[in-house]
Order: C-alpha cells, then sequence, then structure tokens
C-alpha cells in the first residue's frame, strides 16, 4: 500500500529516502514556513504529515485532515499541536526527543560564556574603535567559578545542562521540591532558588502550567545581578515583565526563543543592550537536524505499519486506535 505523505519543509535527504519507500510524497520546499490555507489543502487526503515547529495544529486544521493517521513532529516540543483535539481524532503524534539534547545543552553554554563574559559588546565595541587601550576596567565579565547555576527543568536537555557545569567549578540547583524525584543537585522552591541562582537557565515544555511561569513576582526576587537564558520555548517568560525587569535587574539575558516567532532587531528584547538574541538556533547543527529528520520519519514509517511509534506523545490515541 503507497501512502500520502507532506513534509513541510525540505529535510535530510536520508529521511526522505525512507519516506519515499512507504509512499507518495508531497514535500513543501518554500523559503519559509508552509502557509496554513496550501497546508490545509494538501492534508486533506493525506495519511500522515511530517511537520514543523513553526506549523500550527489547531483544532480546524486537525478536523480538515480526514484521513491522518499520524502527525509526526520534526522537535522535542510539540506545544504547536492541540494534542487534545488530535488525540479525539485518534491521530498518533510523535516528538524527537534525545537526539537534540546535547546539541541544546551545547547552544545553552555558548550563550552563557558569551553573556557571562561580553562576547558580543567586546566584539562590536572593537569593530566600532573602541578598544582605545588595556584598561583594567574594560569590559569587565563574570567567572563562573564558585557561582550557582539553577535549573529550571530537570529533563534531559536540564541534566545536559548541568553536568557540563562540574567542568566550570559551579554549583548546580534545580527548581523543585527536594522529594518530587531523586536528582543529583539540590532542589529548592521558588523563593530559595532565586535567592541563589546566579545564572537562570530554563528547560521546561510550554504548558498551561508554564507559560509565563517568569513572571513579575520572579524577578522581584531574583538576584539583581543575576543572568537568565532561554532555550526552551518563548512563551515560558512574560516578555512584558522581563521588559520591565531589565530596567531596574538582571546583569544580561539569552534568549533563544521568542512568544511569536521570527523577530527582528526591532523586537525590544532584541534590542535591549542587557540582551543577547539568536534565532531559536539550539538545536540548530548539522549532525542533529539529521537527526531529528530521521527520529521523525520512523515515527511516522511505524505509525503508518499499525505500530506504536516510538516517540509517541499521546497515548490515549493510540490506546483509540486499539479498541
Ligand atoms: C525542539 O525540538 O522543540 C526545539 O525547540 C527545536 O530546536
Amino acid at each position: 500500500m503507497s501512502f500520502r505523505i507532506v513534509v513541510t519543509r525540505q529535510i535530510a535527504e536520508k529521511a526522505l529516502t525512507r519516506l519515499k519507500s512507504i509512499g507518495e510524497l508531497r514535500v513543501w520546499d518554500g523559503h519559509t514556513a508552509i502557509p496554513s490555507p496550501q497546508l490545509a489543502k494538501w492534508i486533506e487526503d493525506a495519511d500522515a504529515c511530517l511537520t514543523m515547529l513553526t506549523d500550527h495544529w489547531n483544532s480546524d486544521l486537525i478536523n480538515h485532515a480526514k484521513n491522518l493517521k499520524v502527525l509526526a513532529n520534526m522537535a522535542v516540543g510539540f506545544d504547536n499541536i492541540d494534542i487534545n483535539a488530535a488525540s479525539r481524532r485518534g491521530i498518533l503524534v510523535t516528538n524527537t526527543p534525545d537526539v537534540l539534547t546535547e546539541a541544546t545543552a551545547e547552544l545553552t553554554w555558548a550563550l552563557l560564556l558569551a553573556l557571562t563574559r561580553r562576547l558580543l559588546s567586546s566584539h562590536q565595541a572593537l569593530m566600532e574603535g573602541q578598544w582605545t587601550d588595556w584598561k583594567p576596567d574594560g569590559f569587565l565579565g563574570t567567572e563562573l567559578i564558585g557561582k550557582t547555576l539553577g535549573i529550571v527543568g530537570w529533563g534531559r536537555i536540564g541534566q545536559a545542562v548541568a553536568r557540563r557545569s562540574q567542568n566550570f567549578g559551579m554549583r548546580a540547583i534545580a527548581l523543585g521540591r527536594a522529594s518530587d524525584h531523586a536528582s543529583p543537585v539540590e532542589r529548592y522552591p521558588l523563593e530559595e532558588f532565586l535567592a541563589q541562582a546566579d545564572i537562570i537557565s530554563l528547560h521546561v515544555p510550554l504548558t498551561p502550567e508554564t507559560r509565563h511561569m517568569v513572571s513579575a513576582r520572579w524577578f522581584s526576587l531574583i538576584k539583581p545581578d543575576a543572568y537568565l537564558i532561554n532555550t526552551s520555548r518563548g512563551a515560558v517568560i512574560d516578555e512584558k515583565a522581563l521588559l520591565d525587569a531589565l530596567n531596574h535587574t538582571m546583569a544580561g539575558v539569552a534568549l533563544d526563543v521568542f512568544t511569536d516567532e521570527p523577530i527582528n532587531g526591532l523586537h525590544p528584547l532584541a534590542r535591549h543592550p542587557k540582551v543577547l538574541a539568536t534565532p531559536h538556533i539550539g538545536s540548530a547543527t548539522r549532525e542533529t537536524r539529521e537527526a531529528m529528520a530521521l527520529r521523525a520519519a520512523d515515527n511516522l514509517i511505524a505509525g503508518l505499519a499499525g505500530h506504536r511509534p516510538p516517540h509517541l506523545v499521546n497515548t490515549e490515541a493510540w490506546e483509540r486506535r486499539q479498541r
């Protein structure tokens, strides 16, 4: 049987080859994400779709896809998909965990070091001819040894970031109750956590509970010279509260993700002198993007073959299909 498969972006050739072996592909090769009306048209009769975090699968779109059996997201996060709507229709939703853990942890550390050692502002100063001499107080940053790294979200990526802190002589702590589950680092409730963390790094998925989790209250409790790094999802931070806070607290902030992506240099956060902004590149290594595409393809193929996909997000849809 040949399946109809939609792929919403050009992905690694190896993954396309695997998909071609089971069906007929329609691949969006535009320079920007597939427009919603185009996607709606393509998925009308599709059996499966390999989709990106930039495609917004609301209940209307999901209900429009009458034959859809598998929605394979090429991302670990799946906040772009209305999971309940997919489950109601028995559509298997999958994600791509593990393969992007190390790349995202590496980017977090790249941002952390760039921020604390002022890499971007000192490069820019040099380019603008402001390196006139060596000054005892020129371009001073912050040393990491002996500092406390606060991890928000003790999942795979949070743990990979924490592991690397040992090499810098830092102490890692995590946000949460001590009883949450065993972890090699100490856990603290919010007030105690923020009172200790010199650098806070966010690694939670975006859910109704974590939306705007980093709020004005956080900024009132945070150390005034703390740094904040976000490589998870933009809406975990209340961006308005962050903008207000930057005027009176925080040493610096690195943001790889934003509530409404993409942004450009006119965005008030990107323009702020305390902010280092990057365009959602946590998983952007050649190795990882290929591994993500292959993982998404394998999930899709398993689902269409009637097997439980290895990285199924909505077990309720699987159960519905078994009834
Ligand atoms: C993910 O997989 O959710 C990442 O944000 C992609 O970089």
